[in-house]
């Protein structure tokens, strides 16, 4: 594969566990944005949006993206938000597909209460309320940035994987 693949999508969505199987399966790299903000600040992304707001972890974020644009022969798990900002996405776009993962907001929310409260947008009294607006709002960043759509709301792990193995055999 002489392209990175990049996940992109909502909050639980399935991006990391997707992506990890993945890359796996593929024998490449895995990387995750918000795993390197964790490296790099020693802090955790709660700890970064309480401390420091949105706006720093946003700056934070297109750092890293910046920096991963250059990886070879990686799968990339990309926060939620990096899709609102377009030098990411153009960024993003010089080395990998990028593929977006959807899922119905009822999934969202399951999935996102099992991960407990590690996303801070989320904390909030009515999150489907919160999932639904923001999805909104994000829904048009998401689709342009797409090379690829995925559904998930309906499909195991394993399927998510064998749909992008078959979208990129059609990429070479
Ligand atoms: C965010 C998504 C999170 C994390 C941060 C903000 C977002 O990543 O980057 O909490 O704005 O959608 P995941 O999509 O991996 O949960």
């Amino acid at each position: 594969m002489n392209k990175n693949i990049a996940l992109i999508g909502f909050m639980g969505t399935g991006k990391s566990r997707v992506g990890r199987e993945l890359s796996k399966l593929l024998g490449m790299d895995f990387i995750e944005t918000d795993s390197l903000i964790v490296e790099r600040t020693g802090k955790s992304i709660v700890e970064i949006f309480k401390e420091a707001g949105e706006k720093e972890f946003r700056r934070l974020e297109s750092e890293v993206v910046k920096e991963v644009s250059n990886v070879k022969n990686s799968v990339i798990s990309c926060g939620g938000g990096v899709v609102l900002n377009s030098s990411n996405v153009e960024s993003l776009r010089k080395g990998s597909v990028l593929f977006l993962l959807t899922a119905s907001s009822e999934v969202i929310l399951e999935r996102i209460t099992r991960d407990g409260e590690s996303r801070p947008l989320l904390n909030v009294q009515d999150r489907m309320k919160k999932i639904d607006s923001l999805m909104e709002f994000r829904k048009p960043f998401y689709l342009k940035a797409a090379d690829h759509v995925i559904n998930t709301t309906n499909l195991e792990l394993e399927q998510v994987i064998n749909n992008i193995l078959e979208l990129l055999r059609e990429e070479v």
